[in-house]
């Protein structure tokens, strides 16, 4: 039921890995809460003084919701009884309210009477079970595992119970009436509720209804089956090998990784030039093969496997995944759409299927013609250097690097030692003091966190007013923690409840080694600066509803602006000025470096930005058509893609955005969508000139008033003119690519 995180590959990242890497998500949020587009905290008064809530907190810390989570004292132990009777707790409530409406059919609905009481019931039981899933995703444990599989089917049930409520959307659809009384935010949440009780079957006769639940079910078994697949299918995958002419070119780190790899397989040897070395499809080791290996053999096979991963045996998605399309189509129809990518669009802000194929038609034209360009130079480059005949998919990342050596002279762990952690955290909260006249203090005392590593921080207003606070978890710790990076938005910002906003930031960064402090890489910094975007705005919100506030309920297109607006900065020389200071000599980072990343940047970047819109038109056309999935990808291949994918790449197989889980489905154009918004909001700036502080502290402050305080109470169209005085381009877009 979560929405899985993960967000290592940003947008302005400087080199483009081969530019065929997935682009990841990375805001942690509970699907629930975006069904209900309300989150709940703890209760101000009844619930939350009452004698029972102070005796049960003795009893068991997960269910305190007096204070931030005593994250010392709870254990796996916890868990069962927690959950189950928050949940118990939670659904007497529901019965009371449910009969409190009934009771008081006759009065006309308020907001006061219908949207708040229903906000403050499910309090304790969400704030609980975030913590569950939060300590699931960075304390991971095998007895925390068994339990949370024990307590998942409480939570399923709690939503369907909160969802298929037919009193509460009757007393919706009542308020619905007399809608004009509200405020625009209230009206927003109310908006969105009707529209997910529809889209939840609120609307059909019984037996449609459980048609549609059925089909519910089904896809949340053929999503899940489809993850582990993929899952599965890159594990069972390895190639030993034995002779060192299979290993030369590698990077030493590599070499490390395929003997450590084999060391548990043969028992043998942890040479790194020795070997065995055996070879494997994890990202990391899949990357640097195809990237480095000269065995041009070796690519071939290994591309091979990795393009067919899930696409045969007991393990296949074709099957799966044309099962998936068949299921949303026919819930489409049932909800009265033409097709799921109608239903989809019908949430968010682009509302229209054709606005989307304008959009992504519109940049295929613009990059096309630059990534035939891109892909000539590379062939040119290298014929030059010894390759015979053409460049085949298996040969573009190998002398992509090799060229992007020979043009940069950038050295990723060079470049790391100007970034200690925590320079780059202070000079990160300057940029967000000049820019949104904020200040961020670090306050550990008497904070209890998950890990020694982890910090808190406090946000503050211009008078000294406390906005929010976040915690940060930088570092990996593979044993125990998602890979990725994500935002979790733990607390919400309400008035009615009396909360200010809690954030979660989590990175996975290397941890320091001896006593070097931990310095990051330019990737990492990105990650880092993304992740703070959503944290921005999920803090600095001033919508009193947690309905609308921060991130709820902005439509999933619009999301991802926020975080990827703050990525641009890295390429402002003032904060690369205050995030640098090389870990020895304290130097801020040289001119030279940093005029070279700027220009690296671009680099293979039409290609990325292509491979990006060919996923986008997939994903589109496979929840539009119905053809057969080898002949929309063909089809599609045919439009956006120069060098073209084999007969037997079954790409859709392993995409898991899609067919994994419910939320990018017809909706992965939404990154290229927020990222135009990003990039319009971010020229208002560099119109003025970076160099202009105090006009760029003017817009700075504009743009919290607007993108960072309006959270999901006001539409993002709106928003945006709010900020920009017009309606987003993708001028701006299309420069940052180079392209025009
Ligand atoms: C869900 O909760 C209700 C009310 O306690 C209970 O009757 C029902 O059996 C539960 N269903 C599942 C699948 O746990
Ligand atoms: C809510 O009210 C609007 C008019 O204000 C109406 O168009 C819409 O159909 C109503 N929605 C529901 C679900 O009743
Ligand atoms: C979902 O999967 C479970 C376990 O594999 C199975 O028992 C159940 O019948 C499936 N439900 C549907 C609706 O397919
Ligand atoms: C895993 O790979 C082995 C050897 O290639 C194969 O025999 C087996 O069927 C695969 N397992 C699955 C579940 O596909
Ligand atoms: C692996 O090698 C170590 C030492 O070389 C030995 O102690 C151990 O028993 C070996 N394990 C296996 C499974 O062969
Ligand atoms: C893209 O180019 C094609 C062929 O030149 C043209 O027909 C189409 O209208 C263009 N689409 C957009 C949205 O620019
Ligand atoms: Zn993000």
């Amino acid at each position: 039921m979560f929405v899985s995180s993960d967000c290592t590959s940003n947008v302005t990242s400087i080199r483009v890995t081969s530019g065929m890497i997935l682009r990841q998500r990375c805001v942690q949020h509970v699907i629930f809460l975006i069904i209900w587009k309300w989150i709940s905290c703890p209760y101000k008064s009844k619930l939350f003084h009452s004698a029972e809530a102070i005796a049960l907190s003795e009893l068991n810390p997960l269910l305190d919701t007096s204070s931030l989570p005593h994250f010392s004292t709870i254990v796996s132990a916890h868990v069962v009884p927690g959950i189950t009777k928050a949940s118990e707790d939670l659904l007497k409530a529901l019965k009371e309210y449910e009969k409190h409406l009934q009771e008081t059919g006759s009065l006309p609905r308020t907001w006061e009477s219908v949207e708040e009481p229903l906000e403050v019931l499910q309090v304790p039981f969400f704030y609980s079970w975030q913590i569950v899933n939060h300590l699931q995703n960075v304390k991971n444990s095998i007895e925390l595992r068994k339990v949370f599989q024990q307590v998942q089917p409480i939570f399923v049930n709690i939503t369907t119970c909160l969802d298929q409520s037919l009193i509460t959307y009757n007393a919706f659809k009542e308020l619905n009436k007399t809608s004009h009384n509200l405020d625009v935010p209230q009206q927003r949440i109310l908006q969105s509720y009707l529209l997910s009780a529809h889209h939840g079957g609120a609307d059909l006769q019984p037996q449609e209804q459980s048609k549609l639940n059925v089909i519910n079910l089904k896809l949340a078994n053929l999503t899940t089956k489809f993850r582990n697949n993929v899952l599965d299918s890159t594990k069972n995958f390895s190639i030993m090998l034995t002779d060192e002419e299979s290993v030369k070119g590698l990077p030493e780190l590599t070499r490390s990784l395929l003997v450590t790899n084999a060391v548990t397989e043969t028992n043998q040897s942890t040479n790194p030039n020795k070997g065995p070395w055996k070879v494997t499809l994890d990202s990391q080791c899949y990357g640097s093969i195809m990237k480095h290996s000269q065995n041009r053999q070796l690519r071939k096979d290994l591309f091979h496997a990795h393009m067919t991963r899930a696409g045969s045996g007991d393990l296949n998605n074709k099957v799966l995944l044309e099962e998936i399309r068949q299921l949303r189509q026919e819930k489409a129809k049932i909800l009265g759409y033409e097709t799921y990518a109608h239903l989809s669009l019908s949430s968010k802000m682009v509302q229209q299927v054709d606005t989307v194929w304008n959009f992504l038609n519109f940049l295929r034209n613009k990059s096309y013609p630059a990534v035939q360009a891109e892909l000539q130079s590379l062939q040119d480059f290298a014929q030059q250097h010894g390759h015979e005949g053409n460049l085949e998919n298996w040969d573009i990342a190998f002398w992509m690097e090799r060229q992007y050596e020979s043009l940069f002279s950038l050295n990723d762990d060079e470049l790391r030692y100007y970034f200690p952690l925590d320079t780059v955290l202070s000079g990160l909260f300057k940029l967000c003091s000049d820019l949104f006249g904020i200040t961020i203090l670090e306050r550990n005392e008497g904070i209890e966190v998950w890990d020694p590593a982890v910090r808190f921080f406090k946000v503050f207003d211009e008078n000294e007013l406390l906005l929010a606070s976040f915690y940060l978890d930088p570092f990996s710790r593979p044993q125990e923690k998602n890979s990725g990076a994500w935002m979790q938005d733990f607390i919400t910002k309400s008035k009615l409840l009396h909360h200010t906003p809690v954030a979660f930031v989590i990175c996975n960064q290397i941890p320091p080694v001896g006593s070097s402090p931990s310095t990051m890489s330019f990737g990492e910094i990105s990650t880092l600066f993304h992740e703070f975007g959503h944290a921005l705005q999920h803090m600095l919100t001033t919508v009193p509803y947690a309905g609308a506030s921060g991130i709820n309920n902005i439509e999933w297109d619009a999301i991802e602006m926020a975080s990827q607006f703050m990525e641009n900065w890295l390429f402002d020389w003032d904060t690369i000025t205050a995030i640098s200071g090389h870990y020895k000599t304290q130097k801020t980072l040289p001119q030279n470096m940093f005029q070279e990343l700027l220009q690296a940047q671009y680099y293979f970047r039409a290609s990325s930005m292509l491979y990006q819109l060919y996923l986008a038109a997939l994903d589109m056309e496979l929840h539009t058509s119905l053809d057969p999935w080898s002949q929309v990808k063909e089809r599609v291949a045919d439009k956006f893609t120069v060098l073209k994918p084999l007969v037997e790449d079954c790409i859709p197989c392993t995409f898991t955005h899609i067919f994994g889980e419910n939320a990018y489905a017809a909706g992965y154009y939404s990154y290229k969508w927020a990222e135009m918004m990003a990039q319009d909001a971010f020229e208002a700036f560099t119109e003025v000139g970076l160099q202009n502080r105090d006009l760029v502290i003017k817009i700075g402050r504009t743009y919290r008033d607007t993108v960072l305080s309006l959270g999901g109470g006001t539409s993002p169209q709106e928003v945006f003119r709010l900020f920009r005085g017009r309606d987003p381009s993708p001028d701006a877009l299309l420069r940052s690519y180079g392209l025009q």
